[in-house]
């Protein structure tokens, strides 16, 4: 029986698991959907129940596909910063907020406060605050469900709910770690002046291993769950972002990738903690040891697009068949949308704005205009949001020759061919094409020791597909494009700056 890895990633839309062999081949995969709730404008939450019930059948699945072969590790990804919020028996007290959840402004301006101002903040972990991120949500938890946070004993992120439930430890790595607002990004450990400054025990967050470390071992109910065997090892994983750009091989200072996923982000790692001083990107721990990468985050770039194919195109059977439909559909119409402007801030945004207040517009819309337009226009507008990022580390010294892509959207050329318009560069795929889950298994690879290092494993299990080059004239079209999109988020930045806004 042939070894492979297991690759788990408890995204927003879906979960999504792989199995991998020692050379990198995807052996099998399987997925299911999740959902989102938003109850209210700006809030995204979702049950961890819902993650645990989705994860079971998946890896069944998952299973039944390769039935020759073992499971010598598992790694597991997820979306970042979502706060599993558990009382002391490890019950789950309320539905997890999410990394896109906009409602945590005031807290936001509480940790600024309570650390010591902004320079303080960025000195102690490496960032600014967030809405997104970890630490305000339990601060609201604390400012608004006071009896919730009275039986609050654990937070987890969500891939770390997995793992609990998987072994029954609990635990974490810093590439999650770092994104929590309670991690002292640059040493790597828990920062005791934060706990102190915002008077919370740090008996609330887990311990901190590697990423590529065994931390727990499959318990036996957890593999009457899911069919594992009792006794695999699980290592620590990422969060996906950095297990993303480990599966595209982007691991070294000078690399740099996109991904498109519900979020959209650009990753630039780094050999040395470097913080944006103006906190347009962040700064986090990357799953491989003593390195950090840099990274702008774009909250609503493949969520516009399933915003817009689940409100206006339902007419077809299945969501592949609607986003097949509107991607061609939009193939058809030229660079520009022929004035249609979109603005992707449906939940705020996050680079280079910071501003959890902003919101989502079409801007030129006319009767000419499609739908086929509309589609057009909300592509271009979260690649022009990416551009934006890239433009940030750019002026912050990352000048990448190429920019790899991973996520489900870049399967689609036309995405692909706008990335390279708008970024100006060659863009790449890996010849496997799978985001984050691929990271997750490189990690359950080198925990279970076919593999000295992440690099090794990159090394034997990542292969690049040819790069794809910006064509002239979409490239030029972009430019003008880039003026008016920039414009036009400035515009709303001045109009939509007061504070709870978000909250409205
Ligand atoms: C990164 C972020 C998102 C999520 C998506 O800071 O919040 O990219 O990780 O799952």
């Amino acid at each position: 029986m042939s070894a492979c890895f297991l690759g788990l990633d408890i995204g927003t839309s879906s979960v999504k698991a792989l199995l991998v062999d020692r050379e990198g081949r995807v052996v099998a995969s399987a997925s299911a959907p999740l959902t989102l709730g938003a109850p209210r404008p700006g809030w995204a939450e979702q049950d961890p129940e819902a993650w645990w019930a989705t994860t079971g059948p998946v890896i069944r699945e998952l299973l039944r596909q390769a039935p020759a072969i073992t499971v010598a590790a598992v790694g597991i990804t997820g979306q970042m910063h979502s706060s599993v919020f558990l009382d002391h028996t490890g019950t789950v007290i309320r539905p997890a907020l999410l990394w896109c959840d906009a409602r945590t402004d005031a807290e936001c301006q509480q940790i600024t406060q309570r650390a010591g101002g902004e320079d303080r903040l960025r000195a102690l972990t490496a960032n600014a605050a967030f809405a997104g991120f970890t630490l305000p949500k339990i601060l609201w938890l604390r400012n608004h469900e006071p009896d919730a946070f009275a039986r609050l004993a654990r937070v987890l992120i969500p891939k770390d709910y997995i793992r609990y439930r998987l072994t029954g430890e609990m635990a974490t790595e810093p590439s999650d770690a770092s994104g929590t607002l309670l991690f002292d990004t640059a040493r790597g450990r828990w920062s005791a002046e934060m706990f102190s400054a915002m008077d919370l025990p740090p008996s609330i967050m887990p311990e901190v291993g590697r990423s590529a470390a065994v931390l727990g071992r499959v318990t036996g109910e957890a593999a009457h769950a899911t069919g594992l065997v009792a006794g695999t090892p699980v290592v620590g994983g990422g969060g996906d972002n950095a297990c993303g750009a480990a599966g595209a091989g982007v691991l070294r200072p000078g690399s740099a990738v996109a991904t498109w996923g519900t979020s959209g982000t650009v990753i630039a790692p780094t050999d040395a903690p470097r913080v944006d001083p103006r906190s347009r990107v962040h700064t986090f721990c990357h799953v491989a040891p003593d390195t950090w990468y840099q990274i702008g985050v774009v909250l609503s770039a493949g969520a516009a697009f399933a915003w817009l194919r689940d409100q206006f195109a339902r007419e077809y059977a299945t969501p592949g068949e609607a986003t097949q439909a509107l991607v061609s559909a939009a193939a058809r119409i030229p660079p520009g949308a022929e004035g249609l402007l979109f603005l992707p801030y449906l939940q705020g945004e996050r680079s280079p704005h910071r501003n959890p207040a902003l919101r989502g517009a079409l801007l030129g819309l006319s009767l000419a205009h499609t739908r086929a337009h509309v589609t057009r226009a909300v592509i271009e507008g979260g690649a022009l949001a990416l551009a934006e990022c890239l433009d940030v580390l750019r002026e912050l010294g990352c000048t990448p020759g190429e920019m790899l892509l991973t996520g489900g959207g870049v399967r689609d050329p036309l995405l692909r061919q706008v990335l390279a318009a708008v970024f100006d560069l060659p863009v790449r795929l890996t010849t496997h094409d799978e985001g984050p889950a691929f990271g997750a298994a490189l990690l359950a690879a080198v925990g279970s020791g076919a593999f000295p290092d992440l690099g090794a494993a990159v090394a034997a299990g990542v292969a690049l597909r040819p790069r794809e080059l910006p064509e002239p004239q979409t490239r030029e079209a972009y430019r003008a494009l880039m003026r008016r999109f920039q414009a036009a988020g400035r515009q709303q930045q001045r109009e939509r700056m007061e504070p709870g806004l978000a909250d409205a």
